[in-house]
This record gives C-alpha cells, sequence and structure tokens, in this order.
C-alpha cells in the first residue's frame, strides 16, 4: 500500500476529525465498502484524508484520483469535495471559506468576483432608477452572491463577515461556534470602540474589583443589587448577601433586589429569609429579537421571565413609589458580558426603589449594568466583581455609554 502525506493548507484548513467522527467513518467504509475517491496533487492527498487513514485501519487500497493543473486550482476543488462530504453547519462552512480567501487564490478570486458582480449589477440597477435602497444592495447583494457560490446563504455570509478576524479563524478552525464567535466578536469590538473614547468623570460612580464579601458597604443603603451566577457552587452567595443586606440597609426603605434562576428559587428564598424579610416578588419576562415572548424550555415549562426576590431589612419598608411587579418584555443584551441584565430592566428597578441621589451597592457587577443605570437615573453606585476583566470591561462599558448617550458634553 503506498504511503501519502497530506497537504499542509487543506490540513490546516480542514483540521482533523474528531476520534469519534473517525471510528464512524471507519465502520460506514468497513460495512459499505469505500464509497467516496481520494483526490491527491503532486503526491500529496488534497481531499479523502480520513478515507485514507480508515483505509489504512481496514487494510483496503483507497481509490486515487490525480488532480492536474496548478496548485491553488488543485486546493480550490479540493476545499468544495471536502466541505460537500463533512457534516459541518453552515457558519463554520462559511468561516472556511473566508479563511480559505486568505491563502488559496482562486478562492479569494471567487469572492472578489462575487462581490464585483454584486456591484456591477448594483450600479446598473442606481442607473436605472431603481427605488432600492444603495446602502441596503451593498451589504445584501454582495453576501447573497458570495453566499451562492459558497453554497450558504447570504445572510449566513453577513454575520460571518461581521465576526472579528480571531474568531472567525476560531470558528473555522471548530474550536468554537458561532453564537461564541459572535458575542465574543461583538465583545472585542465593543472594547476597542470604548477604548478609543477620553476618559469621562464618573463622579459618584465607583467600579472596583472585589469580592462583594470583603467590599466596605456604608450603612443605611436604600438599595442593594445581588446577582451572581446561577449555579449551585454560588448559592451560600446568596446567604452572605443577606447578611450584608441585614446589617447596612436602610431599615425604613431599604431593600436587596436578588436576580435568581428558576431552579435554585426554594433554596435562593430560604437563604435570603434566614436574614431579610420577604417583600415581592418581581417578573422581569424575555423577549426575542423582534418582540415576541422568548421561551427557554427547562423541565419541559418554556420559561419566559427571570424572577427577582425583593427583601427588606427591617419588619416593613416601603418602596418611594407604587411599582408594577411585571416589568416589560425586554431582549437578550449581552454585548458585554454573557451573564448581563438588560439595562432597561435595572434603570427601572433603580428608579422604583430608590431616589436621585440615593447610593445603590451592587454586590456582583458583571457587566456593571447597574452602574449604567446609576449614572443614567442620577442615582451613586458603588459595586464590584471578582473577576477583574468584567471590571475593566464595566469602566470601558460606562465610558463608551457616557459619550455614546451625549452625557460628556453636559
Ligand atoms: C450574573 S453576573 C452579574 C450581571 C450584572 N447584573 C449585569 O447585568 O451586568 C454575576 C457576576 O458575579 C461575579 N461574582 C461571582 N462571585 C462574586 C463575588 N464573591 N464577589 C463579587 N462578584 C462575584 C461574577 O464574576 C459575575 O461577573
Amino acid at each position: 500500500m503506498l504511503w501519502w502525506k497530506r497537504h499542509p493548507r487543506i490540513a490546516a484548513l480542514l483540521g482533523d476529525l474528531e476520534p469519534y467522527q473517525l471510528d464512524a467513518l471507519i465502520e460506514s467504509i468497513r460495512r459499505n465498502d469505500q464509497a467516496v475517491r481520494i483526490f491527491v496533487h503532486k503526491g500529496q492527498i488534497i481531499a479523502g484524508w480520513h478515507i485514507y487513514l480508515a483505509c489504512q485501519e481496514l487494510g483496503k487500497t483507497p481509490e486515487i484520483v490525480q488532480v492536474g493543473g496548478t496548485e491553488d486550482d488543485a486546493l480550490a476543488k479540493a476545499l468544495s469535495v471536502e466541505l460537500s462530504r463533512r457534516h459541518i453547519d453552515k457558519h463554520q462552512v462559511a468561516a472556511i471559506w473566508f479563511e480559505a480567501a486568505k491563502c488559496i487564490k482562486p478562492i479569494k478570486a471567487l469572492i472578489d468576483q462575487a462581490v464585483a458582480e454584486a456591484k456591477a449589477r448594483r450600479n446598473s440597477q442606481l442607473k436605472r432608477g431603481s427605488a432600492r435602497s444603495a446602502q441596503l444592495d451593498r451589504i445584501g447583494e454582495s453576501a447573497a452572491e458570495i453566499g451562492r457560490r459558497i453554497g450558504v446563504s447570504g445572510s449566513t455570509v453577513k454575520r460571518i463577515s461581521a465576526l472579528s478576524p480571531t474568531w472567525r479563524t476560531k470558528l473555522a478552525a471548530g474550536e468554537t461556534d458561532f453564537n461564541h464567535a459572535r458575542q465574543y466578536s461583538i465583545r472585542e469590538r465593543n472594547r476597542t470602540e470604548a477604548a478609543k473614547c477620553p476618559p469621562v468623570n464618573l463622579g459618584e460612580i465607583r467600579i472596583l474589583q472585589s469580592d462583594f464579601r470583603e467590599l466596605d458597604v456604608p450603612i443605611n443603603v436604600p438599595l442593594i443589587l445581588c446577582d451572581p451566577p446561577y449555579d449551585d457552587a454560588s448559592l451560600p452567595l446568596y446567604l452572605d448577601a443577606a447578611k450584608i443586606a441585614a446589617r447596612h440597609l436602610d431599615k425604613e426603605r431599604g431593600f436587596l433586589l436578588a436576580y435568581s434562576g428558576i431552579h435554585r428559587l426554594p433554596k435562593v428564598i430560604e437563604l435570603l429569609s434566614a436574614h431579610l424579610n420577604y417583600y415581592w416578588q418581581l417578573v422581569l419576562p424575555f423577549t426575542n429579537t423582534s418582540g415576541h415572548v422568548r421561551a427557554r424550555i427547562v423541565r419541559r415549562v418554556r420559561n419566559c421571565y427571570r424572577p427577582v426576590l425583593a427583601y427588606c431589612a427591617g419588619p416593613r419598608a416601603n418602596p418611594p413609589k407604587v411599582f408594577v411587579d411585571c416589568l416589560k418584555p425586554r431582549n437578550r443584551q449581552k454585548e458585554w458580558h454573557p451573564m448581563q441584565q438588560p439595562l432597561e430592566d435595572i434603570i427601572t428597578l433603580v428608579e422604583h426603589f430608590t431616589r436621585p441621589g440615593d447610593l445603590v451597592v451592587d454586590l456582583c457587577g458583571g457587566a456593571f449594568t447597574g452602574a449604567i443605570a446609576c449614572y443614567h437615573a442620577k442615582r451613586r453606585y458603588l459595586g464590584c466583581d471578582i473577576d477583574s476583566q468584567a471590571v475593566k470591561d464595566g469602566q470601558l462599558r460606562l465610558r463608551k455609554f457616557v459619550h455614546e448617550a451625549g452625557y460628556s458634553d453636559k
């Protein structure tokens, strides 16, 4: 049996199958005999590397097709063969094409040609006085044209071109999935944009890196926010937060607002009730991007809301005004932190439970949405997070918010 090498550029672009996938391929070839061929260019395998490995394992001689022409033409052909054979999702397919355009000339030419054709079509439409918006066509038609050539939709192409180069490479290599790549690309872009904004005077908004159990909390605080991660390991944090709130909340009008997951709600209530008095439960519904209620199926329940528990330290505290206990449905907002809460919700809570100038203490800052809410609502803020990256991002986010909202000019 001949021994072949794999072409290094194709190997770098497509990576290896997982061991369980290779086992499945060996099994399939054992049962069905080899159904697909191996493509070889100048002594190197350019498509079908894993079929070759499977044949070696089974002691079979693979069926070889010699591909002529230039190396780059052969690689372009091999890539489309490999991608049509593999069970990978459309986002990874598009990301691999984008990566391939960096190192295989005919693929770059294919993408450039698609863009040029879309541009030419748009120009001729504009000359004919077509009513379609040039902006829309410029983004939409190029992506659709590229998509047609690489076998995915235009919207997939658009999503992939919006990723940061680093995350697109990781997605192509199968090191991450599209949702992660998208979220981290957005965060990278936000950090870069925020770093360009000049520093601002944040007044009485203080963001610290600390474990909240070591935070120096003043006495008679009107509002403490508590939003730890919703896993078992973090459950004891609710008890620590309750102890801090019992000592530091204003007895007449102070509240602790604790965000909670649904699964552990009874335990969270038990921990908070050990030191504080239960006041109310608020409901924060989720929506999807088109404004419909968004639900995650958990234990065969479509869960459409996040509970927030209101506790007070005194026997009976009263919020400054009557509030509605079911807030408006909000979209996911995760552009700074994976556990970020919608800003509008926190603004509503801060405005319900405090007066302008009051201090809000935020024990688990996360994306420091509480800090933004307080800056916007003219409350003082003291917040911390144990994670130094979250603190750096929180400071950048606040800086960007202040600039974008135009507060820095006032
Ligand atoms: C759910 S996120 C908070 C999100 C925040 N409410 C927002 O919307 O921006 C929870 C945060 O708690 C932080 N955290 C966990 N344990 C902590 C501790 N002991 N002290 C301070 N922060 C902690 C985590 O690092 C994480 O960033």
